[in-house]
């Protein structure tokens, strides 16, 4: 007989996939959570094709030069530059998380007195320190892209 997960001790799943994107009314960095996890499936579909079109270059220059070409139409150049936002996001947003996990940047415990301050809340400046940055070099490869 099959055993329900809160017979197991887990909490039921009840949002399932849709939980992937709205799980409640949280603060930015529950989207922040949605964003890093399709920037990072993202960039494995990326690494996984650019591997495969390495393939090409096994069957001579001319058929790596045919991909080149294709490579070098103007839509590409908007999905590559996709790829390099998206790995900003993904690494400096994990730098963050990186440094949460490990304990930093919580800030001290306080006492639940009234009004609250959920732990969301009292790690905001790293958020925006690090929305910052990632502005900033997202602007600086941009340029870099058109000229
Ligand atoms: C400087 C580079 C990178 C940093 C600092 C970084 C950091 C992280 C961290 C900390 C997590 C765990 C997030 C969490 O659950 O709390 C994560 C998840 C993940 N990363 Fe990266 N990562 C980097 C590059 C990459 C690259 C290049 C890829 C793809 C090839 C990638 C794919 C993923 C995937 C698929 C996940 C799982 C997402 C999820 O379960 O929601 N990451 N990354």
């Amino acid at each position: 007989m099959e055993t329900k997960a809160s017979e197991k001790g887990h909490l039921p799943n009840r949002l399932g996939i849709k939980g992937w994107v709205w799980g409640g009314n949280y603060t930015l960095e529950r989207y922040l959570y949605t964003l890093h996890r399709l920037t990072g499936l993202g960039l494995l579909l990326y690494i996984t094709l650019h591997l495969a079109m390495n393939g090409f270059r096994l069957g001579g220059v001319e058929s790596w030069e045919d991909l080149m070409s294709v490579f070098g139409m103007s839509g590409f150049k908007v999905g590559e530059y996709l790829v390099a936002a998206a790995f900003i996001f993904h690494a400096l947003n994990g730098g963050r998380l990186m440094l949460q996990h490990l304990g930093y940047t919580l800030g001290k415990p306080k006492p639940p007195v009234y009004p609250y301050v959920d732990s969301m809340r009292r790690r905001r400046p790293i958020v925006w320190v690090m929305l910052a940055s990632i502005m900033a070099l997202a602007i600086y490869v941009l340029v870099a892209f058109v000229t």
